[in-house]
């Protein structure tokens, strides 16, 4: 259970620590020289006698009390470094948020007030914003995952964190701001559990299944497209992917019509062409026939990453009622080997009607993408796409684990989410489309193939690959998140494992650029 966060002007009187942001410049706040003072001088005695502590962004000092003099109950004062007050900036508030659940969990500290009385609004954001990210760092860093340990640490759960009041003169707009900001930390811990989820429990029924019960309560409408109705549809390229495992695979469709709702008493509006929101949900990648080799296979569970993303957005657009029309549209598959599996050779139809020769079984994410991806082009009628696939390992040769890559067809997508990206914190780095890429991806005895010809630059080329399937004038971006989506050691607000990633992003743009 997640500790409840509350905002108020005052102090929670029962708290057993004490949490006092320090700026760099000038070290004590007003507030905190006034706690100072109540506790007889401690604070500035410690920062003396301390040539570690300089209230640099995110550096934390626990100082136990043996006798309050200002409360009772109060058992230690958490000095917490603000930086520098001239250089605030709501990301590096995430980070502190994300360091002191650190230094709190680590102090045994179970209530808590944290002290941002001296938090004013910068040109750049209100009180209230940098308070509320503070507050997204600390939950998003206690995110875990442990449904499965049956011996839970029993003492470690006793010393778990109770309840966290931030004191702050915004405590109203703070308190307000708080409702999107839950639903954007529940989003993104959604996405984390769905990657998180071995691949065992999570396939492609039981995800589907997963989706609706999560989605539906929240006012999502949830469509779920089973093999028939797949068959019939002529979703052959994706179909093809999952015909070698025993499970079947599914098509989620979720749509989220914020923006059409009609207020009481209103005629209804006129309905706003979505933003759709594609994601490849490959539940287990064994690679298939093109078997991967046995060392580190158990990370392919992650190989829905891009559909978690799609999903988790889904769930904080919908938790916070973004005035938005977004439809989500996530294909599962498993990708096993067997007897009926599809082959290298095989040359496979398509919704779109083009053919594609396989030459690689494990190139399968865009085989799925290419027909959620011309099937929601046709059905919807979107201006904007954004597809999110964990599609390559080359975009890790390329990037590394911090950037995703982007690939855009429109300069104003990439503009826009460029800035979501910056906003967010969650890096995107844009890749080139090219025609040559494309034409890397032309088959001789089909239209199409899976694979690329140089066997460089693979990430390209699968986007290239893509674009085939992308209508004239749709805006179109392509995310690789396959270097993204889990993350192998802990990050300040994101403990290793599934990230999340792009759930924030996504949000962003569309806050920034699909509300009205
Ligand atoms: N799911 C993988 C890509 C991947 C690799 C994701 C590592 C996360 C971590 C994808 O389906 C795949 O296997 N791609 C192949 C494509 C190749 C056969 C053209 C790859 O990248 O090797
Ligand atoms: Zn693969
Ligand atoms: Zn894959």
């Amino acid at each position: 259970m997640t500790f409840p966060i509350t905002f108020a002007k005052k102090e929670n009187k029962k708290a057993d620590t004490t949490v006092i942001g320090i700026f760099e410049e000038n070290k004590l706040t007003d507030s905190a020289k006034e706690i100072d003072k109540r506790e007889g001088g401690l604070i500035k005695a410690c920062l003396k006698n301390n040539d570690l502590f300089k209230g640099k962004a995110g550096q934390t000092l626990v100082i136990p009390l043996g006798n309050s003099k200002g409360q009772k109950s109060l058992q230690r004062l958490v000095l917490v470094g603000l930086g520098k007050k001239k250089d605030i900036n709501h990301l590096e508030f995430e980070t502190i948020g994300g360091k002191l659940y650190q230094a709190l969990k680590s102090a045994s500290a179970r209530e808590i007030n944290i002290d941002l009385s001296d938090i004013e609004d910068t040109s750049k954001s209100s009180a209230a914003e940098i308070t509320n990210h503070l507050a997204l760092g600390l939950r998003l860093k206690s995110y875990r995952f442990d449904k499965y340990r049956a011996e839970k640490d029993k003492a470690a759960k006793k010393a778990e964190l109770k309840t966290i009041n931030i004191v702050t003169q915004a405590n109203i707009a703070a308190k307000k701001l708080f409702i999107a900001t839950e639903a954007i930390e529940k989003g993104v811990c959604f996405a984390r559990d769905l990657v998180n989820e071995p691949p065992n429990t999570l396939h492609p029924e039981s995800y589907a299944e997963r989706i609706k019960a999560e989605l539906k309560p929240l006012g999502v409408d949830v469509e779920i497209l089973d093999e028939k109705k797949m068959q019939k549809l002529g979703f052959h390229s994706l179909l093809s992917v999952g015909q070698g495992s025993i499970r079947e695979s599914r098509t989620v469709i979720m749509r989220w019509n914020g923006a059409d709702k009609p207020k009481k008493g209103t005629a209804k509006k006129k309905t706003r062409a979505p933003l759709a929101l594609v994601g490849k949900g490959v539940t287990f990648d064994t690679g298939g026939i093109s078997l991967k080799p046995g060392p580190g296979m158990d990370l392919m569970k992650m190989d829905m990453g891009g559909s978690a993303a799609v999903v988790g957005t889904m769930k904080a657009i919908a938790g916070r009622k973004a005035k938005a029309n977004v439809v989500g549209i996530v294909g599962l598959v498993e990708n096993m080997p067997s007897d009926r599996a599809y082959r290298p050779g095989d040359i496979i139809d398509s919704y779109s009607g083009k053919t594609i020769e396989v030459l690689n079984t494990d190139a399968e994410g865009r085989l799925v993408l290419a027909d959620i991806l011309s099937y929601i082009q046709e059905k919807e009628n979107p201006q904007n796409i954004i597809d999110l696939a964990t599609l390559t390992g080359a975009i890790m040769v390329a990037l590394g684990f911090e950037y995703a890559g982007a690939f855009a067809n429109d300069d104003d997508l990439w503009n826009q989410l460029n800035h979501a990206s910056q906003n967010t914190g969650e890096k995107l780095w844009r890749m080139p489309l090219d025609e040559s890429y494309r034409k890397e991806m032309e088959s001789d005895v089909a239209d199409l193939k899976n694979l690329g010809g140089t066997g460089y630059g693979g990430a390209c080329s699968a986007a290239g690959f893509l674009e085939h399937f992308i209508n004239d004038g749709t805006k179109w971006a392509h995310i690789d998140i396959a270097g993204t989506a889990w993350w192998k050691t802990d990050k300040p607000t994101t403990p290793k494992g599934g990230t999340g990633f792009a759930v924030r992003a996504l949000d962003d743009l569309i806050a920034h650029h699909f509300e009205k």
